[in-house]
């Protein structure tokens, strides 16, 4: 299990912003064109409505330009840029270089795709980077999922979504105090997409698994932050379903009360959903200096990953 060095630089979260799909589509809206009812949709997933439209590119400039002008720095001075996408607008160039060309930065870019797992997975990355000397990383997590989504399936339409949440970290007082990353490839075919094709998906098998994987890493993360679970002040679990939020929730003994939660609004938008989650509850004032946030996510491969932060850095 791998720790982090007691020594190592550190970085913390300076400027952050958010994105969603340009239009409101409601449950009531799903209902007019296939065999499903907010009732069901409400109950089910916690799902009210989603934000669908706009490219990979577009919410990304757009939550990275929030991002970047919270932080106050010059787009010039960033060192890196991590984007965590599954749906990104070509197969060639990674969307990372169209994101880094708009927002006027001049440095390397790579896309990171590890599904829903996907923001903690390039948060870890960017991490890594900050301690081999990046000064300033950006880091964006944005999905269009939409554009793989069959609109005549009511067994994935009425769940997925597009949006976009990035952050600048930069080297300081260190925030990351645990993290750990999870794939078991064995599982790929209850989940999967292929080129040109549809989100296909085993709902019951991936809901079995998810709340396992979601508790067994963030297990992990506090056992390497030597921390417990009545220390985490706000858990932002992926928001793919509420019932698998508050069953992991109530295995790993954190009431639900300290969940971010944005999945009546947002729906599930893969790599965007934790920094969704997780900007909404800070920017509602729900987390303070010192206080420690677990983010925890899974996805298809099925990757799971969870990272442990500490605000504003110690
Ligand atoms: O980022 C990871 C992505 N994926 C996930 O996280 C998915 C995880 N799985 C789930 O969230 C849930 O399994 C679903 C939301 C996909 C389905 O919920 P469920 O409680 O597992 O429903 P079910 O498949 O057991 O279906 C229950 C009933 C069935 O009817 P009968 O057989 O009881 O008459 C379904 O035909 O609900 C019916 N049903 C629907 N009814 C209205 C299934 N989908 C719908 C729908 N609207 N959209």
């Amino acid at each position: 299990m791998p720790q982090i060095p007691k020594d190592v630089r550190g970085a913390r979260f300076t400027g952050w912003g958010t994105a969603l799909g340009r239009r409101t589509v409601t449950n009531d809206d799903l209902a007019a064109t296939m065999d499903t009812n907010d009732a069901w949709i409400r109950e089910r997933t916690g799902i009210h409505r989603r934000h669908i439209g706009g490219t990979n590119a577009e919410l990304s400039v757009e939550s990275a330009g929030r991002a970047i002008a919270m932080a106050g720095i010059d787009p010039a001075s960033i060192d890196a840029l991590v984007l965590a996408t599954t749906t990104p607008d070509r197969a060639v160039p990674a969307t990372s270089a169209t994101v880094q060309n708009a927002l006027g930065l001049r440095c390397g870019a790579f896309d990171v795709n590890a599904a829903c797992s996907g923001f903690v997975y390039a948060l870890v990355n960017a991490h890594g980077l900050v301690a081999m000397g990046a000064e300033r990383v950006l880091l964006i997590g944005t999905d269009i999922l939409s554009r793989i989504t069959d609109w005549t399936d009511r067994n994935t339409a009425v769940l997925f979504a597009d949006g976009s949440g990035a952050a600048v970290l930069e080297a300081g007082p260190g925030q990351l105090l645990g993290w750990d990353l999870d794939a078991d490839g064995s599982a790929e075919d209850i989940l999967y997409c292929d080129h040109g094709g549809f989100i296909q998906m085993d709902g019951k098998e991936v809901f079995r698994r998810a709340v396992r994987i979601m508790v067994d890493s963030a297990q992990k993360s506090m056992a390497h932050a030597g921390v417990k679970a009545e220390d985490i002040a706000l858990i932002v679990p992926h928001q793919a379903n509420i019932r698998i939020i508050s069953a992991a929730c109530e295995r790993l003994e954190v009431p639900m009360e300290r969940a971010a939660m944005v999945i009546h609004e947002t729906g599930n938008t893969s790599s965007a959903s934790i920094p969704l989650a997780l900007f909404d509850a800070v920017d509602a004032g729900r987390v303070k200096q010192g206080d420690l946030v677990l983010m925890v996510g899974f996805g298809a491969g099925m990757t799971a990953a969870s990272a442990i932060i500490e605000w504003g850095g110690r």
